[in-house]
């Protein structure tokens, strides 16, 4: 069974997603992790967005993986402990200009179908329902209003010790959902399908709780 999640930053979808993948006892595949780790690796070797045949290079020697059972899985490239690193301001910030590539996508959108083959997977992103697994059995669009989840990225900071302000995470959200929005590839769209989740106000636990009882129900 594939259960599909997508939808904007900050709406809940990683912990989410984590949590329904630990109560199923089925693989994690977090798909914004593998552009955020394409990410750190550009920024590290100075390769700009815009330069495809760099970046043709780095998706043909780059090597992502998992380890670990959810909801403690950790992200691995080139044999490297990466799950920090990739959450930084820095590559936050630069992530949707790497990710709207063609050539990043196509890779990894090869990469996430193999990953999730012959298995059942929860598989988090923006495109997942409407391009990467299209037939999956369960799709969940979840959203929650910008300033909940400006919220939810301040404390997410200020455990790594960054101090932000509400105005200023919700201008960046904003930013990031309007180029993730508008790319001409594979945009954040709800697919036809998809169930609606407004996690505004919602705790974790009813999210899992909601996304577990539907995929029980298809599964039985
Ligand atoms: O979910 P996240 O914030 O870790 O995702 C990081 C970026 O990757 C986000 O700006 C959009 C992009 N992304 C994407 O384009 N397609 C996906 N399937 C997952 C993430």
């Amino acid at each position: 069974m594939i259960i599909a999640i997508d939808g904007p930053a900050g709406s809940g979808k990683s912990s989410t997603a984590r949590a329904v993948a630990a109560k199923l006892g089925i693989t994690y595949l977090d798909t914004g992790a593998m552009y955020r780790a394409i990410t750190l690796k550009a920024l590290r070797q100075n390769v700009a967005y815009t330069d495809d045949a760099a970046l043709g290079g780095i998706m043909a020697e780059t090597v992502i993986s998992f380890d670990g059972a959810p909801p403690d899985v950790r992200v691995i490239m080139d044999g490297e402990d990466v799950s920090a690193d990739i959450r930084s301001d820095e590559v936050t910030r630069n992530v949707s200009d790497y990710c709207a590539r063609d050539v990043v996508r196509e890779s990894l959108v090869g990469q996430q179908r193999k990953a999730a083959a012959g298995r059942s997977v929860v598989c988090e992103g923006r495109d997942i329902g409407t391009v990467v697994f299209p037939d999956a059995e369960l799709k969940i669009f979840m959203s929650a209003s910008v300033r909940e989840r400006a919220l939810r990225r301040q404390k997410d900071f200020a455990a790594m010790g960054v101090g932000k302000s509400i105005e200023e995470l919700m201008e960046e959200i904003e930013s990031r959902d309007r180029k993730d929005s508008t790319r001409s590839n594979s945009p954040l769209t709800r697919a036809a399908d998809a169930i609606d989740m407004d996690t505004t106000g919602m705790t974790l636990d009813d999210q899992v709780a909601f996304i577990v009882e539907k995929a029980v129900q298809i599964n039985h």
